[in-house]
């Protein structure tokens, strides 16, 4: 039976609310595109769970979800009129069934089937985004498994601090994606449960099994309480925080290869470089540019949402409405910067000869004397106390003649009643100094590789958690296909 224009859309909405002029201004259709699978699983577990409770008939499970495979068919685009995707997708099983068709919606609400169709989606989105930061992990890590003794300048406040090596570098990068990692894994257990069956936000009278639902739709559990299930979206709070801290790291990461890039540290291969369109000689890092510009974005996107849920009263608001897409467009930005950040480091040439020379700029070995004048007993004040001496007095770095004889007026006594003039030779090559360093995580060799072993474990267990992940939604989506044909 159709409303009184004649359509199932005026079956859903009734005249009074078809729609005036702030109509285009209520819709949020187009935007649902990126949820009309997730709403079609929805409609498909919510619909076999409703017949196997017996709330509605098998027959008409049978015809809805027959129309549900048509509407699928037909594709995003084909759907008319709606406010919404859930709306439009209703309209249209109705068009096809006739009013039986109106049984779909039984038990649930608008409010609960959008918080479920978010989460379903986001969860892929999300390990999507896990599999490029795993990708761009294993590339730190191949690349700093190659450059373990390769010495580079190490710098604070941008000025050389300390010889480094680009092992050390890169693992830096490494441990924190890692972390970001850990941060999303997470945030997707919080995700991957199920609001279906919290109706509105104040339950359902009907005989509903939330477990089989959550089950059918490859969710860990139910949530509890049926308000906050369909209320909040604390879920995208926690996700886009966790995403934009990522492309964070990834922002540093590019800053520090546009400024190696920039003093002939590294070189970024052509295909993650672009040319000026009038300089002909220039070869700019563009792509570590746009990735250092994601951070803004999903800032200001992270920010959007947080202000959008500041203050919202339980239960539903059509606010809500607005506050996904700020998830959505991070979540890919995000992924695609950490599989060219993956690229770019995995085909950038490091030239040893120009990290050796630059590792020892602006006497970057000042602190490993020290440290050797300390460990020979002086206290690490008075050793500090002649290097920086030492270092006022001379252009670059100081020679062992000048040490001592800075020593002799500081101390009253030769540098080498305490230490060998081929101590200090050591401790003033770049290389001996990275070597030495050799603490736990130290830019040593021996330390790089040692984090470069539990690099790779983490790595593994991370990569095999998302792989579970994905085979339990796969899983879950396979047995929904046969519930649904046994049905069809
Ligand atoms: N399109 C809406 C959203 O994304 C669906 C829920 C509408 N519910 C309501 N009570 N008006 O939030």
């Amino acid at each position: 039976m159709a409303g009184e224009d004649g359509d199932s859309e005026g079956v859903i909405r009734r005249d009074r609310f078809s729609g005036g002029p702030a109509r285009g201004f209520m819709s949020s259709l187009a935007a649902d595109e990126r949820i009309f699978e997730a709403d079609l699983a929805v409609d498909r577990a919510h619909v076999v769970m409703l017949a196997s409770q017996d709330v509605i008939e098998s027959e008409v499970a049978s015809e809805i979800l027959a129309a549900l495979d048509e509407v699928e068919a037909a594709g995003h685009d084909a759907l008319s009129g709606g406010e919404d995707v859930h709306e439009a997708i209703e309209a249209a099983v109705i068009d096809i069934v006739g009013p039986d068709g109106g049984k779909m919606h039984t038990a649930r609400s608008r409010n609960d089937e959008v918080a479920t169709c978010i989460r379903y989606r986001l969860r892929e989105d999300v390990l999507s985004a896990l599999d490029a930061a795993l990708a761009l992990r294993e590339s730190l890590i191949e690349t700093a498994a190659e450059h373990t003794e390769t010495v580079m300048p190490g710098y604070t406040h941008l000025q050389p601090a300390q010889p480094t090596t680009v092992a050390h570098f890169l693992c830096s990068y490494e441990r924190a994606v890692a972390r970001d990692c850990a941060r999303l894994m997470c945030a997707y257990e919080r995700i991957n449960q199920s609001p279906l069956g919290s109706a509105a936000f104040a339950g359902t009278p009907f005989d509903v099994n939330r477990e089989l639902v959550s089950d059918l739709l490859g969710f860990d559990r139910v949530m509890e309480n049926s308000m906050d299930a369909s209320a909040t979206r604390d879920f995208l709070a926690e996700t886009l925080s966790a995403l934009t801290t990522h492309a964070v790291t990834l922002s540093g990461l590019a800053e520090d290869l546009v400024i190696f890039s920039n003093k002939g540290l590294v070189e970024l291969s052509d295909d993650y470089s672009s040319t000026s369109s009038i300089m002909p000689q220039k070869k700019n890092p563009d792509t570590m540019e746009l990735v250092r510009a994601v951070a803004g974005d999903a800032v200001g996107e992270l920010t959007g949402l947080l202000t959008t849920l500041k203050g919202l009263p339980r239960a539903y608001n059509r606010d809500l409405q607005r506050a996904h897409k700020h998830a959505f467009r991070t979540v890919d930005d995000v992924a695609e910067a950490a599989a060219v950040a993956a690229g770019a480091v995995g085909s950038a040439t490091w030239p040893e000869d120009e990290l050796a020379a630059a590792a020892g700029d602006g006497f970057s070995t000042a602190t490993g004397v020290a440290d050797l004048l300390a460990m020979a007993g002086l206290p690490f004040r008075t050793a500090h106390e002649v290097v920086a001496e030492a270092a006022a007095r001379s252009e670059g770095t100081p020679d062992v003649a000048t040490l001592d004889a800075v020593a002799t007026d500081v101390l009253g006594e030769s540098l080498f009643t305490h230490v060998t003039a081929e101590a200090v030779e050591a401790a003033l090559d770049p290389t001996e100094s990275v070597a030495s360093r050799d603490s736990v995580g130290g830019p040593a060799p021996a330390a790089v590789e040692a984090t470069l072993s539990t690099a790779r474990d983490e790595l593994s267990d991370d990569a095999a958690a998302v792989a579970d992940a994905r085979d339990s939604l796969a899983a879950a989506a396979e047995g929904l296909d046969e519930e649904v044909s046994s049905y069809v």
